[in-house]
């Protein structure tokens, strides 16, 4: 296992649309595993492969306070969403904002697992709202940019002046 790099706003890699996953062979397997690894290391409820710089459909999340539910999914569909959430969010790509954006509070979709077998899920609350989250990574969206361009201008001269300073 290893811990992978995460890009960071506004890496223009973040922008790539991912491709559904094809194959389900060790590549994917370990591809799974590190990501896994380094959501946890962060540590942070979500990651979606787009984060890693690896432009295909494979997101995971845990919003479990024991880091003990990991939840995988591969080429992710949403079904069907209700409500409104009224969490505000966060991303391993953008650190340090929290903003609110518009996300369903309930969600029903599919998805295949690491094995390439196909299952439906239901979430609510926090691990509906990471889900979308990044589901929209993989379509090359990052939260942010369901702000103003006023915010969104403020978000990226922070976020420069903060890799400055880390060089
Ligand atoms: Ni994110």
């Amino acid at each position: 296992m290893a811990i992978l790099q995460i890009l960071q706003y506004p890496d223009p890699r973040l922008h790539r649309v991912a491709e559904p996953v094809v194959s389900f062979d060790q590549e994917l397997q370990r591809l799974v595993s590190d990501m896994a690894e380094t959501m946890y290391a962060a540590p942070g409820v979500g990651l979606a492969a787009t984060q890693v710089d690896v432009h295909r459909q494979v997101l995971l999340a845990d919003t479990s306070e024991r880091h003990d539910d990991l939840m995988i999914l591969i080429n992710p569909e949403i079904l069907e969403g209700k409500g409104t959430s009224d969490m505000e969010e966060g991303c391993l790509s953008v650190p340090g904002i929290y903003e609110l954006v518009p996300r369903y509070e309930w969600i029903r979709g599919r998805a295949v697992d690491a094995a390439g077998k196909a299952f439906t899920f239901e979430a609510e609350g926090l691990l509906a709202v990471c889900i979308q989250h990044e589901m929209d990574h993989l379509k090359g969206r990052v939260f942010v940019e369901y702000l103003s361009r006023l915010k969104q201008m403020r978000i990226v001269s922070k976020l420069r002046k903060q890799q400055r300073r880390a060089g």
